[in-house]
């Protein structure tokens, strides 16, 4: 039996394995700007981790070039050409050569080091806000619940009724599942967990830092300039982990703090007068289907541009009918969504599930799983469990209570949720 030529052999694949490299980095010139991806750094601390990647990728490349080349080389210098190679005795076997294993050592020492330099730097950076711009920071705090996250403003209070004692108090702006900050400002955010552990990551902004139980973690961020931003939990926390997520919306600072007066107001009220003489057109939902999992949950028009998306979403529909949302807001109280949600200035002081006084300007609903409109608020209300499997509104709400919504039911807590801009 003789040995194949090699040479022959590579070259039969040679023109499949181009073939695959180059697919490959097409494909990466789609996903590469995702809306999670790592590679399109919006802010310092993004920007540094990817510096440093690119600092590892390019030394093991490197690497992995000289390794490969001294491998092949050996190979087919010494491959075996005949009969005889093939029983040939083994070679004298002797210790090496001390010049070239003291080069090696050096050589990976070096690397290592040439590694650590940007890894201590990067470390260092992203601990932190630099001291020169402690001055400027704004201060959130981020906690994670299974299986979304609650943001609270704790530099801006609000009026708000005390969930045990029921007297009016002054409590940090809440807000849920989406965070909006001042763009421009490095923002230092507190990670809290109530439950298990979570972990908190922003891929355009920043890198993973987890929210462990009866720790306190924190991370910094900053975005360039305004944006809209995809955020997930990036630690296994339970069966609807995978969709567990977030946005983050940096804004302008006067468009930023128009966002927080609208959001300090207790809840919009529409008044009943304001109703129209005459029957109203029942509200129209898609015909609700069974919930495909990883389904996107959001429109293209959406995701074409989000952050005019959630600019519309600041304003009250054109639509909307008074004497529906009076109804809606009946049922949240007798169906005891109360007893878990807040809603300021309307009764109900829960705390159980997210803040809900402004729910109709956020742009997703369900720890930022579905696109907040008509047809997935309906969506969630009407099979929570099948969203997303295991949840506290599903097993502790709808089943332990024994809620049960009619059609009429979900129109009106849809058009009610709606109206909280
Ligand atoms: Cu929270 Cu994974």
């Amino acid at each position: 039996m003789r040995f194949q030529n090699p040479s022959t052999g590579l070259a039969r694949w040679a023109p499949a394995a181009a073939a695959l490299a180059g697919s490959t980095l097409l494909s990466g010139c789609f996903w590469l700007d995702g809306p999670q991806s790592t590679f399109d750094p919006n802010g310092p601390v993004a920007r540094e981790q990817l510096d440093l990647f690119y600092t590892t990728c390019w030394v093991t490349l490197v690497i992995f070039v000289l390794v490969g080349s001294a491998l092949a080389y050996a190979m087919i210098k010494f491959r075996a050409r005949s009969d005889a190679d093939m029983h040939a005795e083994p070679p004298e076997q002797h210790h090496g050569n001390p010049l070239v294993e003291v080069s090696l050592i050096a050589a990976s020492v070096l690397s290592l080091v040439v590694i650590a330099i940007p890894t201590l730097k990067a470390v260092w950076f992203s601990y932190d806000i630099p001291e020169e711009q402690k001055a400027d920071a704004y201060e959130v705090t981020a906690t994670g619940y299974q299986w979304w996250f609650k943001f609270e403003y704790p530099n801006e209070t609000a009026q708000t009724v005390d969930a045990v004692t029921g007297k009016l108090v002054n409590a940090p702006l809440t807000t849920g599942s989406e965070l909006v900050i001042p763009a421009g400002r490095p923002i230092h955010i507190s990670l809290r967990t109530v439950d298990v552990i979570h972990s908190f990551w922003i891929p355009k902004l920043a890198g993973k830092v987890d929210m462990v139980p009866n720790r306190g973690n924190f991370l910094w961020i900053r975005a360039d300039k305004p944006g809209y931003f995809w955020g997930q939990c990036a630690e296994y926390c339970g069966e609807s982990h995978a969709v567990m997520r977030f946005r983050v919306i940096a804004l302008g600072p006067r468009e930023f703090n128009d966002w927080l007066d609208a959001q300090m107001a207790p809840a919009r009220k529409v008044p009943l007068a304001a109703a129209p003489e005459g029957p109203r057109p029942k509200a129209q939902f898609a015909a609700y289907h069974e919930f495909r999992r990883n389904e996107p949950g959001y429109t293209n028009r959406f995701d074409a541009s989000p952050l005019d998306a959630w600019r519309a979403q600041q304003l009250p529909d054109k639509d909307e009918d008074p004497a529906l949302i009076a109804k809606g807001r009946e049922l949240f109280r007798s169906k005891t969504c109360v007893s878990c949600h807040t809603i300021r200035g309307d009764g109900a002081v829960g705390i159980l599930g997210p803040e809900l006084t402004h729910v109709g300007s956020r742009t997703t609903i369900a720890g930022g799983l579905l696109e907040n409109n008509r047809d997935e608020i309906h969506r969630w209300i009407h099979a929570p469990g099948e969203v997303k499997p295991g949840n506290k509104m599903w097993v502790n709400g709808y089943l332990l209570n024994n809620i049960k919504l009619t059609d009429d039911d979900e129109d009106a807590l849809v058009a009610y949720l709606e109206s909280l801009k």
